[in-house]
């Protein structure tokens, strides 16, 4: 038997996930849990949850509520190991430390991403926030893991884990696999206001995984538009974020349909949005009915995240074992 390629992926602890999560990451790491070439670990990443300002006191329950998302989005414990990342913290920030001798302060410094969030938060460029690109390295490579099924917005990330991996290779003769990122034909989700894309941090912009259908449609009523008609469909913009929903949610075909109507008869966005509603209503139902249901088992979802974590614990620890053999400490 040929050996599984190992996937790993997580989503850090902010609370209940968006549709964008859900199109962006979620559908990814579903479509390669039902593929049996692969081996699939997926997790909660509350350590990283606190590089930027968070509050203690709700941690846990942020946390907790992504579980029942992953859960309920169709994250089966049969085929995948579910576990939060703090179970492991012991050993995650122990090879994090390990990986940080191989990486210059002036390449973290120089991440987009962190210049962004010490933007963000100028009195918060903390040390762990610098870290923040060498913990997710460690989160995967602890379990040699190659493919990782996140949102374009993390290919800087997975850059820096596969310059890490190269580094441990060529300085202590480890032999981490260099992991790429799987995309997802959904991981661009446009705004419904028309502006860049989905974001917790944007009002208006948004589906959460709990509207119902009536809420959807109020959502999708403010979403911008236009005549309806033109010679050429709008690249971007309401219309064409609009466009983008209806082939990420109705299919290709449907959006061909709408194109064609653009450029002759004209579109009617009364009509449009009805059926793009109805389509998104019909993707989340399922999802909000298995929630509900988990939310009346929680010794059952302790039981999957205890095993979980037992199943990552064997793998992550002879990770470390052979990185503190290599680095000398055995
Ligand atoms: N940085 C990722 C994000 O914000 C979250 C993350 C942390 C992650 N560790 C990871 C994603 C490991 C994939 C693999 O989305």
């Amino acid at each position: 038997m040929t050996k599984k390629t190992r996937v790993l992926s997580g989503i850090r602890a902010t609370g209940r996930l968006h549709l964008g999560n859900y199109l962006g990451a979620v559908r990814g790491m579903l479509e390669l849990q039902n593929d049996p070439r692969y081996e699939t670990l997926y997790c909660v990443v509350d350590l990283h949850a606190t590089t930027t300002p968070y509050d203690p006191k709700i941690l846990k329950q942020k946390t907790r509520d992504v579980v029942l998302d992953y859960l309920s989005c169709g994250i089966d414990p049969k085929k995948s190991h579910l576990y939060i990342q703090s179970e492991l913290a012991d050993l995650i920030a122990q090879l994090s430390f390990y990986f940080s001798t191989v990486v210059t302060i002036a390449r973290m410094q120089h991440l987009p991403t962190f210049k962004d969030k010490v933007k963000q938060y100028p009195e918060h460029a903390t040390m762990a926030l610098l870290n923040y690109p060498v913990l997710m390295a460690a989160d995967i490579l602890i379990y040699k893991a190659s493919l990782i099924p996140v949102g374009i917005d993390q290919e800087p990330h997975l850059e820096v884990a596969r310059e890490i991996a190269r580094k441990m290779n060529d300085t202590y003769g480890t032999d981490f696999p260099e992991p790429t990122r799987f995309a997802t034909k959904g991981e661009y989700v446009p705004s419904l206001t028309g502006v860049g894309k989905m974001s917790k941090s944007v009002p208006g912009s948004f589906i959460n995984l709990t509207d119902d259908l009536e809420t959807i449609k109020e959502r999708l009523s403010h979403a911008p538009t236009d005549s309806g008609k033109g010679e050429k469909i709008p690249k971007e913009g309401g219309v064409s974020n609009l466009l983008k929903l209806v082939e990420l949610f109705e299919g290709e075909d449907k959006r061909v349909h709408y194109e064609k109507l653009y450029t002759s008869s004209g579109i009617k966005y009364s009509e449009l949005k009805q059926g793009l509603a109805e389509a998104i209503y019909k993707e989340l139902k399922p999802i909000q009915e298995k929630r509900r249901e988990l939310e009346s088992k929680p010794e059952y979802v302790d039981e999957v995240l205890r095993q979980g974590a037992e199943k990552a614990r064997k793998i992550a620890e002879s990770t470390v074992n052979e990185v503190k053999e290599k680095m000398g400490f055995k």
